[in-house]
């Protein structure tokens, strides 16, 4: 009988639960959530967020866990034992994250030089002229690299050597170590901002308008949309990475349950991170004399520009500037460590590299293409497209091809399903199957025509075709192709398509969970 190469484990389901919260609480929880919300109905916009929630993130949350579990191995080692084909959805996704990872970084790269800004509110009267001129000196033609940013370069410099650091312990020594301790300190930063947005004179403005419900607003087929996008981004499914994280965890664990309790913690601190950001601008609109709407934004416009003005006008507002930048890098950087994670894991796994020369490769390789391209002076419009393309046309439709791939195409949805069964304390019973059999591809494609629709009515934020080719439609393409061309290389550690093996398992998983009931 060979002997299974040894594969590292999580130390405690806590660990991995921390890991798997860590990696879905960040930067899209607190910058995109709340204007999502504020953009599509305000307190009605939680009737389709929950059901998002409920038919298709938790479920494909299980099924990534399932997969990773069963098959342990990183996305293309784990796809292929599902079958041969279905490799190329892995490495579709591994591509995904290279080109996340280069842009994420950048941003908790400002964060970082932000919580310093904070001290002494560097950005002065005016934190738009600051942001766009003094800080990222940004080109008026985008796409045109003519300098680099040194206030840039070297926070993420430093950013990727954290990074390195934590990757290079280990899994459990590094991964689920940082993590047990940034998330609870994140929740502490997160407490303290939420009492002090909530104790400031205006708060009460800021929240009714997040939460004031537009009921009108669900007869519109885009806020369903948009609540279904808000559910991928922000739970990580679609990118590989519970697929990795879940192929640590031991063969007994629960899968079902810690699906649920990282789905609805990862929920709760988006709507914490909803009452911060909008009671805060609330208190803006009261001293300002504008509606709550005139000084809302998102992305950039909210973290890097709202947010100090606030800062600036609030009593203690270093202190303030410290807790909200500080978070942003907490939950930036668990969720950083597992997009780059998924890379590592699959250099390791199909190449057969140990784990130091994996990990100084990948961050390497990822550091230098993050640092080219986001620390010039068109970071900011390349980070702007390739966020919006990779996001629509690379998260959501891996996340898609996955789903069809396995309930339609295959129908391995009742193997998985008792895989899960077999060591989780609530069953999946038939609801699982219809969430993704029916509603999740359904829905998907349903979002795919309608976001390409409106690509084609309208270019994305005004740019140019030419530029939207190349650093947007160009970006998300390559993914796909650089994703098929790696399924079809022979590399040194191919796991057989173990179609064979699984109804073994299957059998395995029918007995063990037959027992478990009678017991
Ligand atoms: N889930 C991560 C976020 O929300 C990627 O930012």
């Amino acid at each position: 009988m060979t002997q299974e190469p040894q594969r590292e484990q999580w130390g405690t389901r806590a660990g991995f639960l921390m890991a798997a919260i860590g990696s879905a609480i960040g930067l899209g929880n607190i910058w995109r959530f709340p204007a999502v919300t504020y953009e599509n109905g305000g307190g009605a916009f939680m009737v389709p967020y929950l059901l998002a929630l409920l038919t298709a993130g938790i479920p494909l949350l299980i099924l990534e866990y399932t997969i990773g579990r069963r098959y342990r191995s990183s996305p293309p080692g784990a796809l292929r034992q599902l079958s041969r084909p279905a490799e190329a959805i892995g490495w579709w996704q591994v591509a995904i994250c290279f080109v996340v990872a280069t842009y994420y970084a950048a941003i908790l790269a400002w964060a970082v030089r932000y919580v310093g800004f904070s001290f002494d509110q560097s950005w002065g009267d005016d934190p738009e002229g600051f942001l766009m001129g003094d800080f990222l000196k940004v080109s008026d033609s985008p796409g045109e690299i003519s300098t680099f940013v040194p206030g840039v370069v070297w926070p993420l410099i430093a950013v990727w050597l954290v990074v390195l650091a934590i990757l290079i312990l280990g899994v459990r020594r590094g991964i689920e170590r940082a993590n047990t301790v940034f998330i609870p300190l994140l929740v502490v930063f997160f407490l303290i901002l939420v009492v002090r947005a909530l104790t400031l004179d205006g708060a009460d403005l800021g929240l009714d308008a997040l939460f004031a419900p537009d009921w009108g607003a669900l007869g519109d087929g885009g806020v369903w949309v948009a609540a279904y996008g808000q559910i991928f981004f922000s739970l990580s499914v679609g990118f590989g990475i519970m697929i990795t994280y879940a192929s640590y965890l031991r063969r007994k664990s629960d899968l079902t349950g810690s699906a649920l309790v990282a789905g609805f913690a990862n929920s709760s601190f988006e709507i914490l991170a909803g009452v911060a950001v909008f009671a805060t601008l609330g208190f803006m609109a009261a001293e300002s004399g504008l509606a709550v709407s005139e000084v809302t934004s998102s992305g950039v416009g909210l973290a890097f520009v709202a947010f100090p003005q606030i800062i600036s006008e609030m009593p203690m507002g270093a202190f303030f500037g410290v807790l909200f930048f500080g978070s942003l890098v907490l939950a930036g950087l668990t969720s950083l460590i597992s997009i780059v994670q998924v890379i590592v894991a699959t250099v390791e796994d199909r190449m057969g590299l140990r784990r130091v020369p994996a990990v100084l490769a990948v961050c390497g390789a990822v550091a230098v293409v993050s640092t080219v391209l986001f620390s010039s002076d068109s970071g900011l419009h390349f980070l702007d497209v390739s966020d919006h393309f990779i996001n629509q046309y690379g998260i959501v439709l891996a996340g898609l091809a996955l789903v069809i791939t396995v309930s339609w195409g295959l129908r391995r949805l009742p193997a998985l399903q008792r895989h899960a069964d077999a060591t989780s304390a609530v069953p999946l019973r038939i609801w699982w199957r219809i969430c993704l059999g029916v509603i999740t591809p359904l829905v998907l494609i349903w979002m795919m025509v309608d976001s390409l629709t409106d690509e084609f009515d309208e270019n994305y934020a005004g740019y140019d075709t030419s530029f939207l080719l190349w650093s947007g439609w160009g970006v998300a393409a390559a993914a796909l192709v650089v994703g098929v061309l790696l399924s079809l290389v022979r590399w040194r550690r191919n796991p057989a398509s173990s179609e064979d093996a699984e109804d073994t398992e299957d059998t395995q998983d029918t007995q063990d969970s037959t027992a478990r009931r009678s017991s």
